[in-house]
């Protein structure tokens, strides 16, 4: 039996079970150990290698995770070939399932996932020193918000009826703001309904429902990147895998997006309109090809709309309810971006029977959102203050917007190019290739300007020559100047040779 010949090396610093393991894997894949053929009991491999029982066991579970191996009770370890080997290999289909790849693979991707994104974390300190122009806020200004509103929403909530907020409430969510936020959607009300949206504490915890809904019904998960990193960091907390498919200023690379063809369901994350962080909207070509990957696989699309009621140019577009079967569609949104994060009102709209699965697990997390908060909620959403105070948000953020498209024209060098947002807080610009944005950050908080490094907001870290610019929560005077700062910083980096010329960034947006 070619598997009792196997040389191990006691005296390297690979463990015996780890050597044992890529012995068997590689025997099947060079063709020495045919599919079918029956390995000898761990007693007798232990005994013929002089290893522990425990070290064959080790190895032999691995192989199992990862396809290698299938145990039949009574009859003995048998020798499969892993699923994706077995495939046509045209199909690109390489690395997809990740269920089937080594554990300790797993382990240390995350791991070193999490590492660099420690160390890029600590580089954010630097930049909150005092008198800093920072360019790195996602919260809406506090300009915006008429004195005392919360004070008048407060007793217009709490007027008559008190009850509402003796109890819990419904855990979906009180009705009432269920049937507001539904018409926000769907004033028709054919589609949507009360019966489609549960109330979550931010559109963070939506994201973190969808989390272990995806566990139990194991879903593969894919993110779009750069994006907002809460997302993925909501599905790796609980221990998923998160791949990536990256975007450009269109929306998702469909190329990227359909190496997932193997029938494996899954579930993809993206922010269709006024991107953070590149600010940009999905184009027509970029939704139809998401809509025919989602059809054809069954994918589960998770559209973050939490941006949809801040476009300050351009007609408003149809939400991704509108263009899907909402079985296989999520919407999240919450008033954070709108009007104030505080509150921590968010919502998930989905099929009636997909909110009923989550609703139980909400319940078991939080039993529901905080009634009072919600009454607030409803209080802002059923009087006009909401509308009026969106209409003075769009033509607030779009100034400074214009300020910001503005001080970059007149400042950056040539070779230096950005995205132009018709919403939302943020847009994304691209140094000439090979030119790192960590590099740019540093010299920028010499000059007394924060920005957000590309890396920042990729879960591989990548993107190095791009990055983010905030101005929703900057004055007008301010962001001139922080622009001016920030450019004379980009003339000192562009003045030597590029870091790395095989630094890549996601394209060029003149
Ligand atoms: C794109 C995007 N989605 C979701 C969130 C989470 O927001 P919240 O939980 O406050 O609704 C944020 C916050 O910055 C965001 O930028």
């Amino acid at each position: 039996v070619p598997v009792l010949k196997l040389k191990l090396d006691r005296r390297s610093q690979t463990p015996l079970f780890e050597q044992l393991r890529g012995s068997i894997s590689q025997a099947v894949d060079s063709g020495a150990i045919k599919p079918g053929e029956r390995l000898p009991s761990v007693a007798a491999l232990s005994k013929g290698l002089h290893v522990t029982q425990s070290t064959v066991l080790r190895a032999f579970e691995d192989l199992g995770k990862a396809g290698y191996l299938d145990s039949k009770i009574g009859r003995g370890t048998f020798v499969r070939r892993p699923e994706s080997q077995g495939q046509d290999s045209n199909n690109n289909n390489k690395g997809a399932n990740r269920e089937s790849l080594d554990p300790d693979f797993i382990l240390a991707a995350r791991r070193m996932r999490m590492g660099v994104a420690k160390s890029l974390e600590s580089l954010q300190v630097l930049g909150q020193r005092p008198g800093m122009i920072a360019f790195t806020a996602g919260t809406p200004d506090p300009s915006i918000a008429t004195e005392g509103i919360l004070a008048r929403l407060a007793r217009e909530a709490f007027k008559s009826d008190q009850s509402e907020y003796q109890g819990y409430g419904h855990n979906m969510g009180l009705t009432q703001l269920r049937e507001s936020v539904a018409r926000r959607y769907d004033p028709s009300g054919k589609k949507i309904t009360a019966e489609n949206v549960l109330i979550t504490s931010g559109s963070q915890q939506a994201v973190s429902l969808l989390a272990q809904y995806s566990l139990e019904q194991k879903l593969r998960i894919i993110c779009e990147v750069p994006c907002y990193m809460g997302i993925p960091n909501a599905f790796g907390a609980i221990g998923h895998w998160v791949e990536s498919v990256t975007r450009d200023k269109d929306g998702p690379v469909l190329e990227r997006l359909n190496r997932f063809r193997d029938g494996h369901r899954s579930l993809f994350y993206l922010c269709p309109e006024m991107h953070n962080p590149m600010g940009t909207d999905l184009s027509a070509e970029r939704l139809a090809g998401i809509l025919e990957w989602s059809r054809s696989q069954d994918g589960l699309i998770v559209a973050d709309e939490i941006f949809r009621e801040l476009r300050f140019e351009g007609p408003a577009r149809p939400s991704m309810l509108e263009l899907t079967d909402i079985e296989r569609t999520v919407v999240i949104g919450s008033l954070s971006k709108v009007f104030m994060c505080g509150l921590r009102i968010g919502w998930l709209i989905g099929s009636a029977t997909l909110v009923r699965t989550l609703v139980g697990l909400k319940r078991a997390m939080d039993i529901t959102c905080p009634p009072l908060m919600q009454g607030l909620a409803v209080a802002l959403l059923n009087s006009g203050s909401f509308d009026e105070h969106l209409e003075r948000a769009r033509e607030h953020y779009r100034v400074r917007r214009d300020a910001m498209l503005d001080a970059l024209k007149r400042h950056m060098p040539p070779g230096v190019t950005w995205t132009v947002p018709k919403g939302g807080f943020h847009l994304w610009v691209e140094l000439p290739a090979g030119y790192s944005s960590i590099t740019l950050y540093l010299l920028g908080v010499e000059k007394g300007v924060v920005i957000a490094p590309g890396p920042q907001m990729d879960i591989d870290h990548r993107f190095v020559s791009g990055f983010r610019l905030s101005y929703g929560s900057v004055e007008v005077k301010k962001i001139s100047e922080g622009v001016e700062l920030l450019a004379s910083a980009v003339k000192k980096l562009l003045a030597s040779p590029p870091d790395d010329p095989g630094l890549s960034g996601l394209g060029n947006f003149v």
